[in-house]
């Protein structure tokens, strides 16, 4: 995962029941490359020890007790200048309030008070502290400060009450980690929508026509076009799936319902890994269509094709409802050959040819294997590698031709 690797990530964590789930986020950053050092507030001690965090990140855990040694002042500053960000999960009302009034009076808060790099936050608390006018204060003067807030989320509370102050899923933490620390990437400014998934197209109230998409391509794309500073648009239909933090979502079914979306947007690319439908049933059936009735004869149509329908063959760039756009040809044989017939017919800057014969890439599986091939002549075979990584190299080349 290139966002993270080699970062230096500064994890606080403060006393709050939710202190477990800090461990669980800083595994999950160590295993992603990251460069992790936790820093320990006293009332985070009393919940988990510097060995748990130690012990995952492989590196020493700080305490307040290392503010008195002999490299306190160095530690305190240097942490906050060399690092990319500071992460303080869970951060507890107490923290909050300190982080908003400048109180300096532990390792974590000294550090935060130093820091130069950005700050984010993952609130964790009774509901009633939270809602309490203090906190919400404290909240709106960090947020004026640019401090980044993730959650908290409503649900069970540590107290038995039901209300707004969990701290958000580590999952969900690393994912505003990623949004942080690529702000400033090579698609900052830039407005990407990626559109993923199977399309269902209906056959009655109950049936539908779909394929074997899993949507992980399509995901992967979003989340790699966040992690370079897009605003990203998801234009998905149901999946499995949890969509990448900071991704706007369009939830949709049919090839029309998707085409119906994208012709109400616009935006400097548009990354087509949905496997739309080709044909529809011509009738949909209003009722349950019943077995005592004999097998149904269905007839089909064309569905809408969307790249064709949105491309702007020949049009300058600048004056393109989508400036760049990219296409996927899913393809069981002559796999270059028609990906490369669809390239030109779908008017399109540059096209993934997806070899869906091979067992470890296409529909389903993590992996991918593709060819992409450009308008202007040029491809580039990439070998098998993770949906991912295939992701990055996609994003990587829409960058550059939004340059
Ligand atoms: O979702 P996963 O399980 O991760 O699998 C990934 C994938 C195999 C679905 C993905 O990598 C992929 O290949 N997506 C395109 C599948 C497809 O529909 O290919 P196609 O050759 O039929 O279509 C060519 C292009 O036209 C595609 O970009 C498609 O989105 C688009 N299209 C297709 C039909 C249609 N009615 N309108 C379209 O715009």
């Amino acid at each position: 995962m290139s966002i993270l690797s080699g970062k230096h990530i500064l994890l606080g964590v403060t006393g709050s029941i939710a202190a477990y789930k800090a461990a669980d986020l800083a595994s999950k950053l160590t295993q992603a490359s990251a460069k992790v050092d936790v820093l320990l507030t006293g009332a985070a001690e009393k919940f988990v020890t510097p060995l748990t965090f130690q012990s995952v990140t492989g590196r020493r855990a700080y305490t307040d007790s290392d503010l008195w040694g002999n490299e306190a002042h160095v530690l305190h500053v240097s942490f906050g200048k060399t690092a990319d960000l500071l992460v303080i999960a869970p951060c507890t009302a107490d923290t909050m309030a300190k982080l908003a009034h400048g109180i300096a009076d532990n390792l974590l808060t000294v550090t935060a008070l130093a820091a130069t790099c950005p700050i984010l936050i993952a609130p964790a608390m009774d509901g009633g502290m939270f809602d309490h006018p203090a906190t919400q204060e404290n909240l709106s003067t960090l947020l004026s400060r640019g401090v980044l807030v993730a959650g908290p989320a409503s649900g069970h509370l540590a107290s038995g009450l039901l209300g707004k102050g969990r701290m958000v899923e580590p999952a969900e933490v690393f994912g505003y980690i990623r949004k942080a620390l690529g702000k400033n990437g090579k698609l900052a400014g830039k407005k990407v929508i990626v559109t993923a998934g199977g399309t269902q197209e209906a056959i009655d109230p109950v049936r539908v026509i779909s394929n074997h998409s899993s949507g992980k391509q399509g995901y992967a794309l979003a989340q790699a076009a966040l992690d370079e500073g897009a605003e990203v648009c998801l234009i998905t239909t149901p999946t499995a799936l949890t969509p990448p933090v900071g991704a706007s979502v369009i939830n949709v079914k049919s090839v029309q319902e998707m085409l119906d979306a994208l012709m109400n947007e616009s935006a400097d690319a548009l990354i087509m890994a949905a496997a739309a439908a080709d044909f529809r049933p011509k009738i949909v059936a209003k009722e349950k269509m019943k077995k005592r009735d004999g097998i149904p004869q269905i007839e089909l149509e064309a569905a809408p094709d969307i790249l064709r329908t949105v491309s702007t063959v020949g049009a300058a760039r600048s004056e393109r409802r989508f400036k760049v756009m990219v296409g996927f040809a899913a393809e069981s044989q002559s796999l270059l050959e028609n990906a490369g017939e669809k390239l030109k017919s779908k008017g399109l800057d540059f096209i993934a040819a997806n070899d869906i014969s091979a067992k470890d890439a296409g529909f389903g599986v993590d992996t991918n294997r593709i060819t992409l091939l450009f308008a202007n002549g040029t491809k580039e075979n990439l070998p098998l590698i993770s949906k991912s990584e295939a992701a990055e190299k996609i994003i990587e080349h829409v960058a550059r031709l939004l340059e």
